[in-house]
């Protein structure tokens, strides 16, 4: 009954969006508690240094979770000593070309968060959830945000996939429950990181002004942490919403 997947020398964790941000902090959290972590991204580069820095065996996967491909196949672009995978963190997301006015947004831009935070996302949780299912086990532990509840104006693509975000992870927690999988969804407020900058196409200077203009965020490793108690708890558990926001 109180038995944990989590965090036992061995156990394999799948962390998408890795190479920044909040993935790049609960990747290696994950591995500093002795788990086997695969960093997932787009930029090899930056996994391949993380990778190399980390304490435990951790495999680097190029993947973009935006492209069908590239994500259904994933089990199969793994060594079969990675392909068991207990803890899986749909961390990957952005909001490129977010925070104006909808009808100023680019239709590609829009269609590149849903399918990225949304569609991406799920397809994520579809090339995992059947092994997990075979050995009646797993953890999904998913990083939506207080915009999956709640919503301001000039923000409504990346709330749209936000709430898709949140309506996904309760309606699959609920079909999935009594089998062993458990799913998890950390929802922060602002939290420091790259993600205004991927926003603005790597304008750092309006990125540094969005943030200067915000008295508090988070940081990258309170998410971890947050990530890190959810996967604690006994099997008997599950967090279902954890809501962060700056103090
Ligand atoms: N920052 C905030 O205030 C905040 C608040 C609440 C929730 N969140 C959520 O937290 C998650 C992480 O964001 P962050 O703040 O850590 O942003 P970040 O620093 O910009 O990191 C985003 C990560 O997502 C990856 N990514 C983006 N598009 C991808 C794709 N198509 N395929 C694979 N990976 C992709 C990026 O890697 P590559 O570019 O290398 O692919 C990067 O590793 C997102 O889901 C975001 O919505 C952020």
């Amino acid at each position: 009954m109180n038995d944990r997947i989590a965090l036992s020398p061995g156990t394999v964790a799948l962390v998408t969006g890795a190479s920044a941000g909040i993935g790049r902090a609960i990747a290696q959290t994950l591995s500093g508690q002795g788990c086997r972590v695969i960093c997932a991204a787009r930029r090899r580069d930056r996994l391949e240094a993380l990778v190399e820095a980390m304490p435990n065996p951790a495999f680097a996967l190029a993947l973009d979770i935006a492209d069908g491909k590239s994500v259904d196949g994933l089990l199969d672009r793994l060594p079969p000593e990675w392909r068991q995978i207990d803890i899986l963190v749909n961390n990957a997301g952005h909001d490129l070309g977010g925070r104006q006015a909808f009808h100023l947004r680019d239709p590609d831009d829009m269609a590149a968060v849903m399918e990225t935070n949304a569609t991406g996302m799920m397809r994520a949780t579809l090339a995992v959830l059947p092994g997990m299912q075979s050995r009646g086990k797993g953890h999904i532990v998913t990083i939506g945000s207080v915009n999956g509840v709640e919503w301001t104006a000039n923000h409504s693509v990346y709330v749209a996939s936000k709430f898709a975000v949140h309506g996904f992870t309760n309606s699959l927690r609920m079909e999935l429950q009594g089998t062993g999988i458990r799913l998890s969804e950390v929802m922060p407020g602002l939290v420091r990181t790259e993600f205004a900058a991927a926003r603005w196409r790597g304008d750092e200077a309006r990125a540094e002004e969005f943030y200067a203009r915000r008295e508090a965020a988070l940081s990258p490793q309170d998410v971890a942490d947050a990530v890190l108690y959810v996967l604690n708890t006994p099997a008997h558990v599950n967090i279902c919403d954890l809501v962060l926001r700056p103090a």
